[in-house]
């Protein structure tokens, strides 16, 4: 049974780390170059599983997994852009909730974990910029199992006492949680992987344990959805040399050059007609953006992809996208019931 891979959204307050922690994700990508082509789609960065198994080596060895590899998103965590929030929670398969190990639980660390909630999204969290303890022995894309073995006993007390505070806080909150490499039955706690997003320590460690959550939680929903695409409107986009444009994240099916779509907007929803697809290509040919996209004849959930439209007129961000297919009133009455929701 082919397999899409899962959408993982990351999510946070605002300035714990989110957007580096992807960063970090592509970057080492990179510099690195080893095998697969890590892409940055729009909003979205896909990560191939052979990308995974090169930063995992030294905890799998030569362990492989049958998943084609994760999609990231990334998501604002200021206090204004909770409907995007929501919409990322609502996408995804999984989540990684960032929370800066200095600064601790936040309003938006609270917001972000009840969407998730609602949602029944299964999700990690990583405590981040652990490089900013005291004293902390910074080794570069180190597991963090290795990495907390070397500090001193004074970086080790430092972190203890703000991590077993954060334990303490979700405690409060109602929620059961605890170091990664600590806990015994999954289902019971909430796992913490410590991380410093700027220097890529953890990123093993965490990129393992997503891994392991799509095993435990996914076998069933990764299952390649058939027929016409259903997606999410990320933003509407001038691009010199395209016009307007809009990136949307395709979570089901297939979207071909020339289909109807129906997008939300704040009043009726729009039909319109895909005109390209627009396909970004590996981070290190960013280059001119009239270069950075492979225009491509269709394709298929989970990605992220920049779209020309015949119109885009009144599209809202966190909008849905259905391709008409051969029901386009079934498809209209959902972008219609989805938009009215949110
Ligand atoms: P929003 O998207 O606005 O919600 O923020 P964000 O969560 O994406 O945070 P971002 O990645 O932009 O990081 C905010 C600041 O924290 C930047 O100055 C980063 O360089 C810094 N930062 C992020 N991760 C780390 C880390 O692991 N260590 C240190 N020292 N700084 C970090
Ligand atoms: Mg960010």
């Amino acid at each position: 049974m082919p397999t899409r891979q899962p959408i993982v959204s990351v999510l946070g307050h605002v300035d714990h780390g989110k957007t580096t922690l992807l960063d970090q994700i592509r970057g080492t990508a990179v510099v690195k170059k080893e095998a697969g082509a890590i892409t940055q789609h729009i909003g979205a960065t896909e990560v191939p599983i052979e990308h995974i198994y090169a930063v995992c080596k030294q905890m799998i060895g030569s362990k492989k997994f049958d998943m084609p590899g994760l999609l990231f998103i990334d998501t604002p965590g200021h206090q204004s852009f909770t409907s995007l929030r929501a919409r990322g929670g609502s996408l995804a398969d999984l989540a990684v909730l960032v929370i800066d190990i200095n600064e601790g639980i936040m309003p938006q660390t609270l917001e972000s974990i009840s969407i998730l909630k609602r949602f029944k999204t299964p999700f990690i969290i990583a405590v981040n910029k652990v490089d900013l303890i005291e004293d902390w022995t910074v080794n570069k894309d180190e597991p963090f199992a290795l990495n907390v073995r070397k500090q001193s006993d004074k970086a080790a007390a430092s972190f203890d006492d703000k991590f077993y505070k954060i334990i303490g806080e979700l405690y409060e909150h109602g929620y059961t949680a605890d170091r990664y490499d600590r806990i015994e039955d999954f289902t019971k706690s909430i796992a913490i992987v410590p991380i410093s997003a700027k220097n890529g320590i953890g990123l093993p460690d965490l990129l393992l344990m997503l891994i392991g959550l799509a095993q435990r939680f996914l076998e069933d929903t990764l299952e390649k959805e058939e027929g016409p695409a259903k997606g999410v409107i990320l933003e509407v986009k001038e691009e010199r040399g395209l016009g307007q444009t809009v990136d949307v994240i395709i979570y089901a099916g297939t979207l071909k050059k020339g289909d109807t779509v129906i997008l939300g907007t704040k009043g009726k929803p729009l039909v319109t007609k895909v005109k390209a697809i627009l396909k970004p290509k590996p981070l290190d040919e960013i280059r001119d953006p009239k270069d950075r996209f492979d225009s491509v004849k269709e394709v298929s959930a989970a990605i992220g992809v920049k779209l020309m439209c015949q119109s885009l007129e009144g599209v809202v961000s966190g909008g849905p996208l259905r391709a008409a297919g051969a029901n386009p009133d079934e498809a209209r009455d959902e972008v219609s019931n989805e938009t009215k929701v949110n």
